[in-house]
């Protein structure tokens, strides 16, 4: 490090309150990397990280991981929103849900679906009789993407460079959590844990295998209910994602 940079302008660095950490960790570190070389001598360490698979990233505690996404600057949507709202849920629950990403609400209070998507999540979940305690609850995408309008901000819907940007941190927690199902919450999760655009419609409702990770099932975003304008409609919507959570439910149980 010193023969890239002078010791006296580490100060000035984002990372540099993680320094010292680094520096003490190293060793055992570097330890772990040996350990797992051998226990994994087909591994290309080149390779792209797989989708929802929880090999693509090493286990790490969830404490530590959120402590590493506040400081995000992986892509500029940080500039904007508050702070990055991570995911919240036990670790060791066996149903990962994930969202778009925060809205204006989740990007003050810094926690994940507390806003009218939120509430929409809520009800269906209870109604599929999954207690939404013991599901981690996370975003695709960590930070609000919004444009102004007088008071107002306006959602924006991250693009495929956000997306794939953001996965990082999707990737540690589902090598964190490991758990035994992800429910993708809309297309933008939907594209994040399979790494392509998937059509909601004809995928939806059945788990889809993912390789060596969790299976993703895929269902509608809550906030897609919000807007269906007529109400026999929106009943049919608001049953069809019970249906989905029951089934995802049943995967899990
Ligand atoms: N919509 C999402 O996708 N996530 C949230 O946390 C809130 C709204």
């Amino acid at each position: 490090m010193l023969t890239e940079m002078p010791r006296c302008h580490w100060c000035n660095l984002p990372e540099a309150g993680r320094i010292d950490r680094l520096i003490a960790s190293a060793t055992a570190r570097a330890r772990d990397m040996v350990k797992s070389a051998a226990a994994n001598p087909n591994r290309n360490p080149n390779r792209p990280t797989p989708r929802a698979g929880v090999d693509a990233a090493p286990a790490e505690g969830l404490p530590a991981i959120r402590s590493d996404a506040r400081e995000c600057r992986r892509c500029p949507l940080w500039q904007a929103a508050t702070q990055t709202v991570f995911g919240e849920g036990p670790a060791d629950a066996v149903l990962m849900l994930v969202g778009e990403q925060p809205g204006d609400q989740e990007d003050l209070a810094g926690r994940p679906f507390v806003g009218p998507a939120g509430q929409v999540l809520d009800a269906a979940l209870a109604a599929a009789g999954i207690d939404r305690a013991a599901v981690y609850l996370t975003n695709a995408v960590k930070h609000f993407k919004f444009t102004p309008r007088g008071k107002r901000r306006i959602h924006q819907r991250p693009d495929g460079g956000e997306i794939e940007a953001c996965r990082w941190w999707l990737a540690r927690e589902l090598a964190a959590v490991r758990p035994r199902l992800v429910v993708a919450l809309g297309a933008t999760a939907a594209h994040a844990l399979l790494g392509r655009p998937m059509a909601i419609g004809r995928n939806r409702g059945r788990p889809i295998p993912t390789g060596d990770g969790a299976p993703v099932l895929i269902t509608v975003h809550p906030s897609y209910i919000l807007r269906v304008p007529d109400a026999g409609a929106r009943e049919r919507e608001r049953m069809a994602l019970v249906a989905d959570l029951k089934a995802a439910a049943t995967v899990v149980r």
